[in-house]
């Protein structure tokens, strides 16, 4: 009779647990009418905030950039990206027309938790110091030309009022950094005094977001890139718009009568957006609540803690993993995306990864098959979410640049560049987004429109814009 109450008990919990899931799995759900009414919403919210400084929750912010890089670009250029878990340098000697990329040498270094939400002069003391070491490991395969200073593209992935290519000022901190003193200062003068205060002699010629960067990288690749995509720890997109098309816009036209445009769509909401209790809670909980609520379905810091958090509902309401809940389930961002990712990517037949995973971060040891089946299916549930809505952003911007149909008689390429490690690394959500937009855009359409991955290209990009925007008028050449 133990044995048989025993038995019902866990029936009972199972059915509690599948309850839960299949509850998620609903309010999660991402139907292409829904996904089409998302990237109506995009559009829409794209035109405001292009029309007046804060007619939306989209930034649109100008860039600066009214040129892509050409290929013509020549000399030595440094590039700092910051902006993630990483901040990278890199050095290029870029060979001016037909030249290429003659060499190129970068440094990655990770920044430490406690810089994130320190205080503005730790930050950019670290950060200069970095680029010095970086700077005199220079060698001989790089050749500044002799009495001249040394050029920096500053790639800066965060939301930047700018007031010129080589100025902005911060808006908001995004992501996993919050440092009050930054908020309003112009960071290109930060970065400037914190490499004085190294000795080191350099000027930041072009200030740039990642996906701006990106564009270019992209653009001096592929000659049909439009736009530029980040899935990483953020997310965000930039465009090359119309000039005219930007009512807010009230300085002189530019030559090329284009404009790239950081969207900042990590700051996109929507009532179409289907977000549930856990994303709620999640948003409260936060660095920034009420603030990018699109980047915080979609992007890498946080799609391995919406698991945990559903995860953690199991536990307590349904004992999934025994009586009393994990203690290690309840630490916030202790799951991160590389994990759910690889539990995602499990293909052995008992799930070995799964279990090692649980056993290794959460400590949860002796789970059975269905269990770490369940586990699986939320890891899917909530990027299959996180992938269709970008895939609906895409369409947003296609139909901005009314480019996600086919026009008669045009056979028009259009390339997306898109990079960050979600991108990257998490292949069943690089495969939904890509199948989700061919979806929404058909067949036959999708012939005409490429995503490519652009790699690295945001350090890249900024070292080109470095480049057309130096001080040196002979750099670049026609
Ligand atoms: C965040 C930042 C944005 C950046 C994106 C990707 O959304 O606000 O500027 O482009 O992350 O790194």
């Amino acid at each position: 009779a133990l044995l048989v109450r025993h038995r019902m008990r866990s029936s009972a919990r199972w059915v509690r647990a599948m309850a839960i899931v299949a509850d998620l799995d609903e309010r999660c759900g991402t139907p292409l009418a829904k996904l089409r009414q998302v990237a109506d919403a995009m559009t829409v919210e794209m035109h405001a905030g292009l029309a007046s400084e804060g007619g939306s929750k989209l930034k649109m912010l100008i860039s600066y950039v009214d040129n892509l890089p050409t290929g013509n670009e020549k000399g030595l250029f440094y590039a700092l990206d910051l902006g993630g878990t990483n901040f990278r340098v890199l050095r290029v000697q870029l060979g001016g027309k037909d030249g290429g990329i003659v060499n190129q040498e970068f440094a990655e270094v990770s920044i430490p938790q406690d810089l994130m939400v320190g205080s503005s002069d730790t930050l950019f003391d670290y950060i200069a110091a970095e680029l010095a070491k970086f700077v005199a490991q220079e060698g001989e395969d790089f050749q500044l030309p002799p009495g001249r200073q040394r050029e920096l593209g500053f790639t800066f992935s965060f939301p930047v009022m700018q007031t010129s290519i080589d100025s902005g000022t911060l808006i908001k901190w995004t992501k996993g950094f919050n440092i009050e003193d930054v908020v309003g200062q112009d960071v290109v003068a930060e970065l400037t005094r914190a490499l004085e205060r190294q000795g080191l002699d350099m000027r930041v010629s072009a200030l740039v977001n990642d996906t701006v960067g990106t564009l270019a990288g992209g653009r001096y690749n592929n000659k049909d890139v439009v736009a530029a995509v980040i899935l990483g720890t953020g997310t965000n997109a930039a465009y090359v718009e119309r000039a005219h098309a930007i009512p807010k816009w009230h300085g002189l036209l530019p030559k090329s009568g284009e404009m790239v445009i950081n969207m900042e769509w990590g700051n996109f909401r929507s009532s179409h957006l289907p977000l549930t209790e856990y994303d709620h809670s999640l948003d409260a909980e936060s660095l920034n609540p009420g603030e990018q609520i699109f980047e915080k379905l979609i992007s890498g810091m946080y799609l391995g803690e919406i698991v945990r958090k559903v995860l953690c509902r199991i536990a307590e309401e349904a004992s999934l993993f025994g009586d009393t809940v994990p203690p290690k389930l309840k630490v916030p961002f202790i799951l991160r995306t590389p994990h759910t990712s690889a539990m995602h990517h499990d293909t052995s037949p008992d799930l070995k990864v799964v279990a090692d995973k649980l056993r290794d971060i959460l400590e949860i040891t002796n789970t059975s098959l269905k269990e770490r089946k369940l586990v699986v299916q939320l890891c899917n549930i909530v990027a299959t979410r996180g992938a269709r809505l970008a895939a609906a952003g895409i369409l947003g911007i296609l139909k901005k640049l009314g480019r996600e149909t086919l026009k008669n008689g045009e056979d028009q390429k259009t390339v997306i560049a898109l990079d960050g490690g979600l991108y990257e690394h998490y292949t069943e959500y690089r495969k939904c987004l890509e199948s989700t937009l061919t979806e929404l855009i058909g067949e036959k359409v999708s012939e005409s429109i490429v995503i490519e991955h652009s790699n690295d290209g945001s350090g890249i990009g900024a070292a080109f814009l470095a480049a057309s925007h130096s001080q040196y008028p002979d750099v670049e050449e026609s």
